[in-house]
């Protein structure tokens, strides 16, 4: 399902050409962040990027004003301060959100839902009127509430498409294909592991039994691995002792997943990716699994597919934190 061809290459060459549009308007609210800013940078880069648009509350135009220039075709524009949101989303073709602020040692990604519930909601709303089109990818944290957020504002607003509303765990994704490499001694490059659920602890679920190429592990081997990759975040929030939470690997994530988002828009078939969306294959009302991305978003959601026992119990466990944190979310939207 996930085969190589899939892996987007980040890195574009001056001389690339296609017949293809590559003319999309990328904005990136936050862009000033730890995660912000590199991964404006893998976008400046991308060829199907014709315009960059930097939005935070801090310091954009400096960021702006470096990555202009960069010899590839985008053409940045920074936007600094809410009075300028709107023009920074206007017309947009994707829309990324890394805004609001990270873990330190010894707090749950839940933490951060009374700071960041609320950046979220205002760029959602502002979103909603003026790129109501947009696919709409979101890394802040909580992302298993941010999503529902965002789709309950949409909905408000009258303008709600759940095929174009998606919470990034491309990263869980990343982590799982570089830890099964290591293991297996493979390159990571070939490894492709499916990660379904959510977005922090329990809810992230490896689907190693469907693992590319196949690959075994002894019961305890695979416990440790599978909690290694739902804990990896709280890896790099204690290595980075009070400095924050994963940027770089985010930013690459990141670049991967709107690459794959634009690769759909840009009529590219079999544009597979797996992303946290509004479902109805479980009975929480959102869910990550692969998804089909096509010129409107979500073409298709490929679902569960076959889980072995061990995932079955992972899937179980999931599900009522899963459900307890798209209610915050719900809940907050419509206070
Ligand atoms: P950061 O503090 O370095 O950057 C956040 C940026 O958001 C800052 O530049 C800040 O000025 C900006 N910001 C704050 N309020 C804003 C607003 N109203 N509008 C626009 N911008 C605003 O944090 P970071 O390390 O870049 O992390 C950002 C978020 O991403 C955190 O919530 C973090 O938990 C999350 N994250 C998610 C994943 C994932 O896999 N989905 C991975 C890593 C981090
Ligand atoms: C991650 O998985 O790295 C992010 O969700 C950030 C965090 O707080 O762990």
């Amino acid at each position: 399902m996930f085969s190589r061809v899939l892996r987007p290459s980040l890195i574009s060459t001056r001389n690339f050409s296609t017949s293809k549009q590559n003319n999309y308007k990328v904005a990136v609210c936050g862009a000033s962040g730890g995660i912000g800013q590199p991964l404006s940078l893998l976008l400046k880069i991308n060829p199907l990027v014709s315009e960059l648009s930097l939005y935070d509350v801090v310091h954009t135009p400096g960021v702006a004003a470096d990555l202009s220039h960069i010899e590839t075709a985008a053409k940045v524009t920074g936007y600094n301060g809410p009075e300028h949101l709107a023009e920074a989303l206007k017309c947009a073709d994707v829309i990324i959100i890394p805004a609001g602020v990270p873990r330190k040692p010894g707090m749950t990604r839940d933490d951060l839902f009374n700071t960041n519930a609320g950046i979220v909601k205002s760029l959602a709303e502002c979103a909603a009127e003026v790129a109501p089109e947009a696919l709409i990818g979101i890394i802040t944290n909580p992302v298993n509430s941010a999503v529902p957020i965002v789709c309950e504002v949409l909905k408000k607003a009258g303008k709600l498409d759940p095929r174009r509303v998606f919470g990034i765990s491309t990263l869980d994704i990343v982590r799982a294909n570089t830890f099964i490499a290591q293991e297996k001694s493979l390159n990571p490059k070939d490894v492709n592991i499916p990660v379904i659920g959510g977005h922090s602890g329990i809810t992230i679920i490896p689907l190693i039994s469907r693992a590319t190429p196949a690959v075994s592990f002894p019961e305890d081997k695979l416990k440790s691995l599978t909690t290694r990759i739902q804990e990896a975040g709280t890896e790099v929030v204690k290595a980075k002792a009070g400095a924050g939470s994963a940027t770089l690997s985010m930013a690459y994530a990141g670049a991967r997943f709107a690459n794959s988002l634009l690769r759909g828009l840009n009529g590219e078939s079999n544009v597979i990716e797996p992303a946290y969306v509004m479902s109805d294959v479980t009975e929480a009302p959102y869910f990550a699994s692969p998804l089909v991305l096509g010129k409107c978003g979500i073409e298709k959601n490929l679902g569960l597919g076959n889980l072995s026992d061990f995932e079955q119990d992972l899937l179980k466990k999931a599900i009522p934190e899963l459900k307890k944190n798209i209610e915050a979310g719900v809940k907050f939207a419509n206070q």
